[in-house]
């Protein structure tokens, strides 16, 4: 029996992954920790033990889907095959004229923003199943909203969590199955420490890791009204609230709007 509940959360050893990881043990959930970066796992399963939380860490690169599997397998021991909530959370960014950003880097951007999140949802299914009311919450970004110049390929990739949270929404709702995306614009991380764009100078950035993960929280376990909603994405901060609006005008004048945002 397991008796208490359960997060797995990739790219958890920093930024956003970690400080989620940090509010759902403080919330009393098994947290499963898992990133490339072994030595940001260490520290976060000590920093979990001495708040007197539980935290199963391991490695995992979520361009392989072998390894999810195996990560998944193992953290669902820990909790007789049933999983709370999955969290695709591992990103990376890369910034500047498309044609100057080396295709290597485009593509590995395509492979962990996109291909990670597959991945991630195919392996965490069967647990999920098993599970009463699961939720998957996948980060997507402000960048889903409207194309962003200087950052093209990562936006794209971000609209790509955008539709497959869409579809896996309807899709499993015959499970009960959640799926949610998370749409937080400019956060303060390692991600964005020397990112200079059209967009980070005429918007800032104002958001910490911690308001990210206060919005996953309150996201996985929503009021009654959201609930009724259906609430799919959260936009997190005023700005990303004030651009989903926007998303709603029509596309020539989004288009101008984002080219004079951009600087462009
Ligand atoms: N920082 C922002 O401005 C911002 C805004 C919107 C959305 N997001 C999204 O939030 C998520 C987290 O971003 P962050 O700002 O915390 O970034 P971050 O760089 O601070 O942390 C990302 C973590 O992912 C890990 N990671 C990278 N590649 C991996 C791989 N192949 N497998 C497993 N782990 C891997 C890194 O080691 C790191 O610990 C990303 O999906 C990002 O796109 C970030």
């Amino acid at each position: 029996m397991p008796v208490t509940r359960s997060v797995f959360i990739t790219g958890a050893a920093a930024g956003i992954g970690r400080a989620t990881a940090l509010t759902f043990a403080r919330k009393g959930y098994l947290v499963g920790g898992y990133d490339i970066d072994e030595v940001g796992l260490k520290s976060l399963a000590g920093e979990i033990e001495s708040l007197g939380g539980r935290a199963v860490t391991g490695h995992l690169d979520v361009t392989d889907p072998d390894e999810m599997a195996r990560r998944l397998a193992e953290f669902t021991d820990n909790t007789d095959g049933r999983l709370n909530v999955m969290i695709n959370n591992a990103g990376i960014l890369r910034t500047g004229r498309f044609e100057d950003i080396d295709i290597a880097a485009q593509l590995k951007e395509i492979d962990i923003n996109a291909k990670g999140v597959v991945n991630g949802l195919y392996a965490a299914f069967p647990y999920l199943r098993a599970t009463p009311r699961p939720v998957v919450v996948n980060l997507a970004s402000a960048s889903a909203i409207y194309g962003q110049p200087e950052l093209a390929t990562y936006s794209a990739t971000k609209f790509f969590v955008r539709g497959i949270t869409e579809a896996l929404d309807i899709e499993w709702d015959r499970y009960d199955i959640r799926v949610i995306s998370m749409w937080p614009l400019y956060v303060s991380t390692a991600m964005t420490e020397n990112v200079k764009t059209g967009t980070t100078e005429s918007l800032g950035i104002h958001l910490t890791a911690q308001d990210v993960a206060d919005a996953i929280v309150a996201a996985v376990e929503p009021p009654l009204l959201r609930r009724i909603i259906h609430q799919v994405h959260f936009p997190v901060g005023r700005q990303t609230k004030a651009s989903a609006l926007s998303g709603r005008l029509p596309l020539w004048l989004q288009r101008l709007l984002n080219k004079r945002v951009a600087g462009m």
